[in-house]
């Protein structure tokens, strides 16, 4: 098992070297990350190769038996390369250009910076094919972070029309698909259309949706072109990744597709950044490393651990002593197999001087420094455990373009995507049951339980495989807007809401209502929920149940016995559907029901203490993690404010 730090050893004097090498030793260390931003020293001009500063390094780490991984530095373009070629920058909505200084400026249809990766990555990984220190490459750095999955410049509005010529053959199929007859934006030719720029009022939904493919087609080319470059030129056992970047969600790219061809998919885990008082929710944590090990439905790695508060030009909230050392029991628990914490030691200069490392600018071994070493030393015993397959009875499911089409019309200004998710994502969570978060392409039937939240937008396979999972047996939960949309993003012509799903949920819904932030609506439940009350948020769907019975209804003068939540039996299985943003707490009932019905594992901890099962052969663990600043008692054992441990169950 590896784990280790991200080292940057261009940023200090040459003296240092040794001395961090020994240190990191004494933590523990058995590798480190290296050179994904180092473009400069190694090709400080066009074509003027040098690879010798990280061939001393390297040599150092080895002697040291310390391994490598090494990033194509591509997500810093050096200054004479922009200089040279401006257009590779890429561009915002409003056409700005973004300038030099920065990182990940660069344009994903940039033919020349295609060029300029080429040379650069072809030379670095021939120049190090034969180095069996070396474990792995690391794709560019978080690729579409930070706003970069975005570009509007003119080579992306070249490659933006012959996507569309190429997935529509000919204009009038293109016409009919979005609807253009609408405001007269009828096109004669592809080199008619335009880019989705700003505008007055907006631009189709259609087109936009394509426009959020091509970005998603745009990024995955290029990490398959250095995916292909890599997989030529490297040594037979050098594994390749790239480090994806928080986030959950939110990007303009399939990160599924992007990983699909590398050896295992890396996340870089902070569950806390820049101006924020404190960190995301521990579910929030959760729920990003069970997105990651569904890529590919395998362990990870995390390249990028905090163990520091960070910030560019603000700073955020400071992990707590042992705080950051428990997030790292927790993404362990859910599949991190090997590990590396950004970074060893904070930056002196730089926009980064503020985003914190083990080490800080005094250079001494501190409590960071000594947490990590006690974590190293605590899990050794258990490296077999934390290798082990997770294997998960829940499902959430999740689309890009559904995710997309949300976010081109969110509907309601309290609408939040991730937030749905998490609705659904986190009554279980707190169950500590296992629950895998996969795309709608992946196989279904090796689960009881799929989550499915908003999924407006679904292709007629998914929808196919809900509608057999469930006559199998399985349990489906949807939420609201599911099934409302086609894949060109319009509605259906003469078909009853839910559409897609309304012979799945057994419901009709004839009338829905938008809510907006601070509106909330009161809802009560019938039969076994009689006398419980709950506020829902964001938006109803005012549901007639057909096959369905009703779970919970709304009260309000108007609406009183519609409903809100329903249960439809459908061949051998149950669904459930959920109308509008209702109370966790309400949707937690729903989970105890269906964790019960379904006989899945599940683990009752305090609040605030996760447990995570493994299982290898006959033997339990259980991964604990206190994430509260209290002390808490769970299976007799007293927990320290953010204590965590592995222990055997007998
Ligand atoms: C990550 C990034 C690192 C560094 C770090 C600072 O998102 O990959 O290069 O910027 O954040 O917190």
């Amino acid at each position: 098992m590896y784990i280790g730090v991200d080292y940057y050893p261009e940023q200090w004097p040459g003296e240092a070297l040794d001395r961090d090498i020994e240190r990191m030793i004494d933590m523990g260390v058995n590798i480190v990350r290296i050179g994904e931003f180092a473009w400069h020293i190694m090709e400080k001009a066009e074509g003027q190769f040098d690879f010798s500063f990280f061939d001393n390094v390297i040599a150092k780490l080895k002697e040291k038996g310390i391994k490598v991984v090494f990033g194509t530095p591509t997500a810093t373009p050096p200054a004479w390369l922009i200089n040279k070629y401006p257009s590779i920058l890429s561009k915002d909505e409003d056409l700005r250009t973004r300038a030099f200084g920065g990182r990940r400026q660069y344009c994903f249809n940039s033919k020349i910076y295609y060029d300029y990766t080429r040379n650069i990555v072809e030379e670095l990984v021939k120049h190090y094919k034969n180095e069996e220190n070396i474990v792995a490459w690391q794709i560019d750095n978080e690729i579409g972070h930070e706003g970069s999955d975005m570009c509007y410049c003119e080579q992306c509005h070249e490659g933006f029309k012959n996507f569309l010529r190429e997935k529509y053959k000919n204009i009038e199929e293109l016409n009919k698909a979005w609807g253009t007859v609408f405001w007269s934006q009828t096109y004669n030719d592809f080199n008619e259309i335009p880019l989705p720029l700003k505008t007055i009022t907006y631009h189709n939904p259609s087109l936009i949706l394509d426009y959020n493919r091509f970005r998603s087609k745009s990024i995955n080319a290029y990490v398959n072109f250095q995916l292909e470059l890599i997989k030529r030129h490297k040594g037979e056992n050098q594994q390749i990744t790239t480090n994806i970047a928080g986030g959950f969600l939110d990007k303009h790219f399939d990160h599924a597709e992007a990983v699909k061809d590398m050896d295992f998919a890396s996340f870089d885990n902070y569950p806390v950044w820049g101006g924020l008082k404190e960190p995301i929710p521990p579910c929030a944590i959760a729920a990003c490393h069970d997105f990651i090990r569904g890529l590919k439905e395998k362990n990870f790695w995390i390249v990028e651990e905090l163990m520091g508060a960070q910030g560019h030009t603000v700073i955020g909230y400071l992990p707590r002593p042992n705080q950051a050392k428990m997030w790292s029991y927790q993404a362990f628990a859910h599949g991190c197999e090997n590990m590396l914490y950004f970074r060893w030691r904070g930056a002196v200069f730089g926009t980064e001087q503020f985003c914190f490392g083990i080490l800080d600018q005094d250079d001494k071994k501190g409590r960071k420094f000594n947490e990590v070493k006690k974590l190293i030393e605590e899990i050794k015993p258990f490296e077999e455990v934390i290798k082990s397959d997770i294997k998960a009875d829940v499902a959430l499911i999740y689309d890009y373009e559904n995710i997309w089409a949300w976010k081109i019309q969110p509907q309601s200004s309290a609408f939040d995507f991730n937030n749905e998710v998490m609705r659904l994502y986190a009554p279980f969570y707190s169950m500590n049951t296992h629950i895998d978060v996969i795309p709608s392409s992946k196989d279904f039937s090796k689960y009881k339980v799929l989550l499915v939240p908003v999924m407006m937008i679904s292709d007629e396979s998914v929808q196919k495989k809900l509608y057999d999972f469930t006559k199998n047996g399985g349990t489906v939960v949807l939420s609201f807007r599911a099934g409302i949309k086609d894949r060109n993003n319009n509605l259906y012509l003469g078909e009853t809401l839910p559409c897609a799903f309304a012979e799945l949920a057994g419901i009709e819904i004839h009338e829905i209502e938008s809510l907006q932030p601070g509106q909330f609506v009161e809802i009560e439940g019938l039969g076994k929920y009689k006398g419980i009350k709950g506020n829902s948020e964001v938006w109803r769907d005012i549901i007639d149940c057909t096959t369905a019975k009703s779970l919970f209804e709304y009260t309000d003068t108007f609406y009183k016995g519609k409903s809100c939540i329903t249960l439809n039996k459908y061949g051998n299985g149950n669904v459930y559907y959920i109308g509008s943003g209702v109370d966790v707490n309400i949707v937690y009932l729903l989970a105890k029901e269906i964790v019960e019905n379904n006989d899945l594992d599940y683990i009752e901890t305090p609040l605030g203490v996760e447990a995570y099962s493994r299982q290898i052969d006959h033997k339990k663990y259980v991964f604990i993690m206190n994430h509260t600043e209290e002390n808490k008692k769970f299976m007799d054992i007293n927990l320290k404010p953010y204590e965590s441990m592995i222990i055997e169950q007998k």
